[in-house]
């Protein structure tokens, strides 16, 4: 038997050197992943100015350890972030700041404890079930995984988190997350240069998005209130709508429902619907990959009854999700604005400094890693030294890391198991596919599979 070929990826970056200002700003409205210049990829710090602002790359352990785990108060998301992140996400968890952040955290993160995967895994298996029954079912020759993988990712937050089969929404929710990350979720100059406070024209359109987002959630919320019942708490909705402020006894307001809900419903299942699509995509790439993946899945019960006790024997397919995630992180840069000065493990940060720790960068970083671009799920099986803890940060790190981290890698390793037990799949054409950093790392167009059913 010949050996496989390993897979080697390439890696798309900007032209080395000090570009401008404008350049900068257009590469982050096109695509984000090509801010990021050579250097990068084997520095610890790279510097440039972006209109009179100092920008970092930053990839040094000590750096980013002070600055995400140890002083993070004075760091905090930029004003480009909120306004391209606020029409969707308003302030609800992910963009919060202080006090009001440490009350949402308390009140959400025991929903994405370790003890209510075994409750979130049969909802997994029971929609992932109905999507690869469906896919089997389709007389389609080829099918847009991209698509596929998105809108079971959506069904899957809506089951788990409010008891709501989604399919209702899914047009028109996925229509305007699309609809808003092509157009008016890309940053523009002023988007950068303008304060917060004063609005960019691109924020007053942003307000007509953001009224239609919201008029659709609140259906959303009116049809689980319709649902509600007296007994205990049943999901998510449930604690989210009857949760008080442990110290004024508050429960959220109406609109800081809406907003709670909106973030976990976009930030729930637009990142692992593209961590799927990436991890089908490799695995469609690396025959040898698929066929272990399969080995591994072909002995084991994965439907819904069977799906908590399952989960600790997908070794493999754990490995291949976490080897996706490396080389394409959905969210490729955690960035930071630096209130004040500071030294962060050894590097001067200025007040007013933008610092990106990018998992783009750090994930394919000649210096942490071995052959950085070669596809290689066995770096994270049990027994090999594990990465640094900040050379791989898919769900980034300290006080404000990923509350749906368990929650992802759950549903990752379920779904993909379940999807290569049911099919062999291949790519229908060799056209490539690029990664664009807008909002997460999508693929620059959705390429076609061809899905064969295995029995
Ligand atoms: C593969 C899937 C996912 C990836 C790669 C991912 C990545 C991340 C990252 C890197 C952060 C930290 C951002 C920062 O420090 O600025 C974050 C925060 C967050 N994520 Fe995820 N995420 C994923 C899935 C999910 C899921 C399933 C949920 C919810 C159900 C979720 C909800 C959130 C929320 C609410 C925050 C903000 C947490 C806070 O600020 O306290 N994410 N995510």
């Amino acid at each position: 038997m010949t050996e496989a070929q390993p897979l080697v990826l390439s890696t798309p970056h900007a032209a080395a050197g000090a570009p401008s200002g404008r350049v900068i700003a257009k590469a982050l409205r096109d695509n984000a992943i090509l801010v990021f210049p050579p250097e990068a990829f084997e520095e610890d710090v790279v510097r440039r100015s972006f209109f009179g602002r100092q920008q970092i790359i930053l990839n040094r352990a000590a750096g980013i350890h002070h600055i995400l785990v140890e002083n993070t108060e004075n760091y905090r998301r930029t004003p480009a972030t909120m306004r391209m992140l606020r029409p969707l996400l308003g302030n609800g968890l992910l963009l919060s700041q202080g006090e009001d952040w440490k009350h949402q955290r308390r009140t959400v993160a025991p929903a994405f404890a370790a003890r209510t995967m075994p409750l979130l895994a049969r909802h997994v298996a029971r929609a992932t079930e109905a999507t690869v029954a469906g896919l089997a079912g389709s007389a389609e020759r080829h099918v847009d995984l991209l698509t596929a993988m998105q809108s079971l990712a959506l069904e899957i937050a809506g089951n788990s988190m409010f008891s709501l089969a989604m399919e209702r929404y899914r047009p028109e929710l996925r229509d305007l997350i699309t609809g808003y990350t092509a157009g008016l979720g890309r940053p523009s100059l002023l988007d950068f240069l303008l304060p917060l406070a004063i609005p960019s024209p691109r924020d007053l359109a942003r307000r007509r998005v953001r009224r239609r987002w919201v008029g659709l959630i609140g259906r959303i919320i009116a049809e689980r209130r319709e649902k509600a019942s007296a007994e205990a708490p049943r999901d998510l909705f449930d604690l989210l709508s009857t949760a008080r402020d442990p110290e004024t006894g508050a429960l959220f307001s109406a609109e800081g429902l809406v907003d709670q809900i909106a973030t976990l419903i976009a930030a729930g299942h637009e990142t692992t619907g593209v961590a799927l699509f990436w991890s089908l995509w490799l695995v469609a790439a690396a025959p040898d990959v698929q066929e272990r993946l399969a080995a591994e899945g072909e002995r084991l019960d994965l439907g819904p009854d069977n799906a908590a006790e399952v989960l600790p024997k997908l070794v493999y397919t754990r490995a291949v999700v976490q080897e996706a995630l490396r080389l394409y992180p959905p969210a490729f840069t955690i960035v930071r604005l630096a209130k004040h000065a500071d030294d962060a493990g050894g590097i001067q940060v200025p007040a007013g400094a933008i610092v990106f720790i990018a998992p783009w960068v750090l994930h394919r970083h000649r210096r942490l890693w071995v052959q950085p671009e070669v596809f290689d799920p066995a770096r994270f099986l049990p027994g090999t030294p594990p990465p640094d803890r900040f050379a791989y940060l898919p769900f980034g790190v300290g006080p404000r890391v990923c509350v749906g981290a368990q929650f992802a890698l759950t549903e990752a390793t379920l779904v993909l198991a379940t999807m290569i037990k049911a099919f062999r799949i291949e790519r229908a054409d060799d056209d490539p596919v690029m990664p664009v950093g807008i909002v997460t790392t999508q693929p620059d167009h959705p390429p076609l599979f061809l899905l064969q059913p295995r029995r």
